[in-house]
């Protein structure tokens, strides 16, 4: 029977369907591939040379000739900060001349100097400056994204950044799911009472973050000097009564107990882990905790890479994401992060387009709609202008994508 579809993929050298029963390999890929699509949803995929016959394309249909270019699943951005204001590139000067990233932080510079910034933005303004942001995300072959808060750290503040995230999942085409991050730090005037800002954070904000329904995660910046374990377990703990998912900042610079803290709590991911030991990293795949590796922080701040292999021949299942952020990551370009993982934290080339597409659909809880092209699932798709899918992370530093399809509808270039 003929599958009716409202667009057309035809021509792709290497279709990446990442579905190894579709084709070759483990990104089981069709040659000479096609994809078809209705309200969003990918109906069919197979070979351009069986299109006509498999697919019907209904009047205002759209058709796009891939012309023997590689075809793949959007990226799945699945940790970014991406909303705040002010810019901090005078501590990336500092860092060049070897200032580290918790020295500035412990200065008043770091995640307090985008605070003050970010208090002192409108609504408005915020989401302004995220637009612009996520275009170039959009531009660069992210069709999904997360975005926290935690540069207000206070109840207005906080509900101030989820609105902007909010304004901008309902008028841009990139899916953005919102994570409440209010523990991202200690803000100024709770300086010494670390237990009064976390009472704040658990009675006060999260309450009305999930009355309101503003965020699907919670997130808390473990870390030493930050928020310690306990402290992270009682805000997650809190947050999961709540409806809140656990998704968070473990283990980035110190050991402290984080990755055994995700499988613990049955995080839905925990993200950084530079630092993480063998035996939290066995306790993440125990309890099917997603480890989120952000090469950018590393390389951005110039620090060791997070043990990539030992996460994957341990058998736990590993996203890519930017971090995009104004301190440690100030990139939001998902082909760099794929060139990083595979010269830095040696993934295989596979193993990396795997990360940045499904792992981070499974970070967000969401590999049943997102992350690879198959009969079912969101016909989120990107074009890349290279001869074969190993030419991504090796021509690098420069953008690749040639065209974006979210939900079956080209999102870039946009036609006037
Ligand atoms: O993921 N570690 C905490 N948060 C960010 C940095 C945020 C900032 O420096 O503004 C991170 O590295
Ligand atoms: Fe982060």
């Amino acid at each position: 029977m003929t599958q009716p579809a409202d667009f057309l993929l035809t021509g792709a050298g290497e279709l990446l369907t990442l579905e190894p029963h579709l084709g070759e390999g483990p990104l089981g890929i069709v040659r000479g591939g096609a994809l078809a699509a209705l309200a969003g949803k990918i109906v069919w995929v197979g070979r351009t040379a069986d299109a006509r016959r498999a697919v019907w394309l209904l009047q205002g249909g759209v058709e796009v000739d891939a012309r023997g270019r590689v075809v793949l699943p959007g990226f799945v951005d699945s940790h970014t900060h991406l909303v705040f204001a002010g810019s901090r590139e005078k501590e990336f000067a500092l860092r060049v001349g070897g200032a580290t990233y918790q020295e500035i932080a412990a200065a008043g510079g770091g995640i307090l100097a985008t605070v003050a910034a970010t208090r002192d933005a409108t609504v408005d303004e915020l989401v302004s400056l995220a637009r612009r942001r996520v275009d170039l995300a959009l531009q660069h072959g992210t069709t999904t994204l997360e975005v926290k808060s935690g540069y207000g750290l206070t109840m207005v503040d906080e509900v101030k950044m989820l609105e902007a995230i909010q304004t901008l999942r309902e008028t841009h085409p990139v899916e953005i799911h919102a994570t409440f991050c209010g523990a991202h730090e200690v803000p100024p005037e709770y300086r010494g009472n670390m237990t009064g800002y976390t009472e704040l954070v658990i009675d006060g904000m999260l309450p009305v973050v999930a009355q309101r329904r503003l965020a699907e995660f919670c997130d808390v910046f473990c870390e030493a000097g930050v928020f310690g374990v306990d402290q992270a377990r009682r805000i997650l703990g809190a947050a999961r009564d709540l409806g809140l998912r656990a998704k968070f900042h473990a283990d980035e610079f110190v050991a402290t107990g984080g990755a055994e803290l995700a499988a613990e709590v049955r995080a839905l991911s925990a993200d950084h882990l530079l630092a993480a030991r063998l035996g939290g990293i066995k306790a993440m795949k125990e309890a099917g905790v997603t480890a989120t590796l952000l090469p950018g922080t590393a390389f951005f701040l110039g620090l060791p890479y997070a043990p990539a292999r030992a996460f994957l021949e341990t058998g736990v299942r590993v996203a890519l994401a930017t971090d995009f952020n104004p301190g440690s990551s100030y990139t939001p370009n998902m082909q760099l992060i794929i060139t990083l993982a595979c010269t830095q934290m040696k993934m295989t080339v596979e193993e990396a387009i795997r990360a940045a597409t499904l792992g981070g659909a499974g970070a967000l809880g969401l590999e049943g709609d997102l992350g690879s092209l198959r009969p079912g699932k969101a016909g989120d798709l990107l074009i890349l202008e290279v001869p074969n899918y190993y030419h991504l992370p090796y021509l690098y530093g420069v953008n690749h994508v040639q065209t974006v399809v979210k939900t079956g509808r080209v999102v870039w270039p946009l036609s006037d």
